[in-house]
């Protein structure tokens, strides 16, 4: 999406070779205009495939994730991060341990909301090690509902996230993918 490429350029902060800074229009500030335009593009890439939900993890993934549900004309569930609760029948939950982070935290999923009935589409703001996206298909997978595929802002090809999704069999569709970073350097994998 050379959109997103462009604002990448132009006001992301690649601060090592790891890490991209994107918080005045993804993280901290949200553009509404692109989140609006990013939504577009998921929902379209995905139409016609029977997408019944919309899934994200909270923060960042709410907002392109509310505009991509709307466009497909279904409710968008929010994977909640909270202290490890009793289990109980109205929650899902699981461990993830992301390394971006070097954090762990509990993961959880209100039954309430998904069944056996759903075909989820998982959208969420960065794919990087997949920890997250692996976490939320666990959760999924606890309800019995299937996975339409996994749509992401910002792929870092460099880290296995893609990789560990497409080996269980999700579809990732990203709309910018990085080939790497550098101090002051974005180098994009294609030109999507
Ligand atoms: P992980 O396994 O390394 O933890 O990677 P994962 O793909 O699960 O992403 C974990 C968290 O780190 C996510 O945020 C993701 O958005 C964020 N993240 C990963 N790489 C980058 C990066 O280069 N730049 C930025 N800005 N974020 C990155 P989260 O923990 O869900 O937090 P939130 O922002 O959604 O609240």
């Amino acid at each position: 999406m050379q959109k997103l490429k462009d604002r990448i350029l132009a006001e992301g902060i690649a601060v090592n070779d790891d890490i991209l800074r994107v918080d005045s229009f993804i993280n901290r500030q949200v553009d509404p205009v692109l989140m609006e335009e990013i939504g577009k593009a998921l929902a379209s890439h995905f139409s016609g495939r029977g997408v019944t939900k919309v899934v994200t993890i909270e923060s960042s993934g709410i907002s392109p994730a509310v505009f991509t549900a709307k466009e497909l004309g279904v409710s968008m569930v929010i994977l909640k991060k909270q202290a490890a609760k009793n289990l109980n029948e109205e929650l899902y939950q699981t461990m993830i341990t992301s390394y971006t982070k070097g954090t762990n935290y509990e993961l959880t999923l209100s039954s309430k909301y998904i069944n056996e009935n759903d075909h989820v589409l998982i959208v969420d703001d960065f794919l990087a090690n997949g920890e997250a996206a692996t976490g939320a298909i666990r959760l999924l997978r606890m309800a019995h509902a299937t996975v339409a595929g996994c749509g992401v802002l910002i792929e870092k090809s460099f880290q296995p996230g893609r990789e560990k999704l497409e080996r269980a069999g999700i579809e990732v569709y990203a709309l910018v993918r990085i080939a790497s970073l550098g101090k002051d350097k974005v180098i994009f994998a294609d030109e999507d």
